[in-house]
């Protein structure tokens, strides 16, 4: 609607009215199911690919979520994106994978009709045949879909109503720009299907909770840090150090703990980082960890911006925007992507649903090359089964959580989640901005919502405005 309100607002079957609850039933219903993807994907940004796939004019790449096809095509104008479907009987102009369509266009493969890359209408086979009326040109340009770029990577709408990604998304979009997020190339690309609820993907990444248990080698390697988070004697986020150690033994259990996130997440924390963090184990340090800890980091993070910005990378300076734009150990970006920074390089994940109970999870290296020294795009993910061991050791640890909970919620007696009020508060908020997409909350009080998402991680239950 011209509004921005969403058609067909109505009833939500197991709507969220205690905000420290989610009903289960959200997780597996077919009519839950059914109303996402009426009411919520369609209305949505979704991170269609990386920007890095369609380098040169005419390269474009498809996307494909709940049976919407969307081709992204870079053109001498910018990248645009069209709805992939044949102007003449509708058969789709590719199926699935990527190309160049500069000198050929598109070729429907039934009949033979063709396209230009800006979408325009170049051949019709046996024109005379048809009426005049049916061959209009601009009736016969492919349908343009919304697109914007941002981060490295192009975003589609559906909704050519919807507020722009930038006011969908808000503060994390300057923070995640701030480190350069723009300026990152895909080390490697992994993809699993996943028996479970894409919702039940999402969260295993909103808090950090589940460490302690899911991730036992992060917990040892800097206990006080998840004790301080979460246990019970201690309030609020600190900094992990442990003041019953030395300083030089307080430096190792975080060079430890960079290594053991490097192993897992590769990304997230590079091997080159760790490497020149190892470089600094003895600098000289005050005598109290108190003061020894942050500013060990300060080091490392000062000699990773300049031993990379020598070699040529476009790295920020990490010390002035870890003041400037202090950013979150996970960034969400509403609906089904996220990404985890660190220093330099960041993982980034989507998920996307492929029926109530089985979705496609995507795992990105993100990293940054000298000008001129990056790698050759990454153009389609490795496929593993979930519980390959060929999946770093993180996320592997979380697809064995993902599944086991997905069956869980049928159990007969259990309704609802409960939630922490104060650290899983992301899961809830999450949850009602879904919510208000299904009841047709107005879009610009959705986008206002969404904004908040941003930093939430291990957050509270935030009042949405609506
Ligand atoms: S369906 Fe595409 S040319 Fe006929
Ligand atoms: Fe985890």
């Amino acid at each position: 609607m011209a509004d921005g309100t969403i058609a067909g607002r109505g009833r939500v079957p197991f709507e969220i009215t205690d905000p420290e609850r989610i009903p289960s039933k959200r997780y597996y219903d077919e009519e839950f199911y059914r109303l996402e993807v009426e009411r919520l994907w369609p209305h949505t940004w979704q991170m269609a690919c990386r920007l890095e796939t369609i380098p040169n004019v005419g390269d474009w790449i498809e996307y494909n979520n709940l049976g919407k096809s969307v081709i992204v095509v870079r053109t001498s104008e910018g990248v645009k994106a069209f709805h992939n479907a044949c102007r003449h009987r509708g058969v789709p102009l590719t199926e699935g994978g990527h190309g160049n369509c500069k000198t050929k266009g598109f070729i429907c493969p039934f009949h033979g009709w063709r396209w230009n890359m800006d979408g325009k209408n170049t051949f019709v086979y046996g024109r005379h045949m048809f009426s005049e009326g049916q061959l209009d040109e601009a009736d016969l340009a492919l349908r343009a879909c919304r697109v914007e770029t941002w981060g490295g990577c192009a975003f589609i709408n559906l909704d050519d109503n919807a507020p722009s990604l930038r006011e969908s998304i808000g503060p994390v979009a300057d923070r995640l720009e701030a480190h350069g997020m723009g300026n990152l190339r895909a080390e490697w690309w992994y993809a699993t299907v996943l028996p479970a609820n894409w919702k039940v993907g999402m969260e295993a990444f909103m808090e950090g909770y589940h460490v302690m248990r899911t991730h036992p080698q992060l917990q040892q390697a800097a206990p006080m840090l998840y004790n301080m988070m979460y246990g019970m004697d201690t309030g609020g986020i600190g900094i992990p150090i442990n003041p019953n150690l030395s300083v030089r033994d307080n430096i190792k259990a975080q060079y430890k703990h960079l290594g053991l996130l490097s192993d897992g997440m590769a990304g997230m924390v590079h091997p080159k980082e760790v490497e020149i963090a190892g470089q600094l184990l003895d600098v000289e340090l005050p005598e109290d960890p108190a003061q020894a800890v942050p500013m060990w980091y300060g080091i490392v993070q000062d000699q990773i911006t300049k031993q990379l910005q020598a070699k040529g990378e476009p790295v920020p300076d990490l010390n002035a925007v870890a003041v400037s734009d202090p950013i979150n150990a996970v960034e969400f970006i509403f609906p089904h992507f996220f990404l985890l920074p660190f220093f330099s390089s960041m993982s980034s994940y989507r998920i996307r649903p492929l029926g109530p109970e089985s979705c496609l999870f995507e795992l990105w290296s993100l990293t940054m090359y000298p000008e001129g020294e990056e790698p050759d795009p990454v153009m389609e993910p490795v496929i593993l089964p979930y519980d390959s061991d060929q999946f770093p050791q993180i996320p592997r640890q979380d697809y064995s959580n993902i599944p086991i909970q997905q069956k869980g919620m049928h159990a007969e007696g259990f309704e609802f989640m409960r939630l922490s009020k104060d650290i899983e508060g992301l899961i809830s908020n999450y949850q009602r901005i879904i919510d208000g997409y299904l009841k047709g909350v107005p879009q610009d009080k959705l986008a206002a919502a969404n904004q908040k998402l941003g930093g939430n991680f291990d957050g509270k239950i935030l009042d949405l405005g609506f």
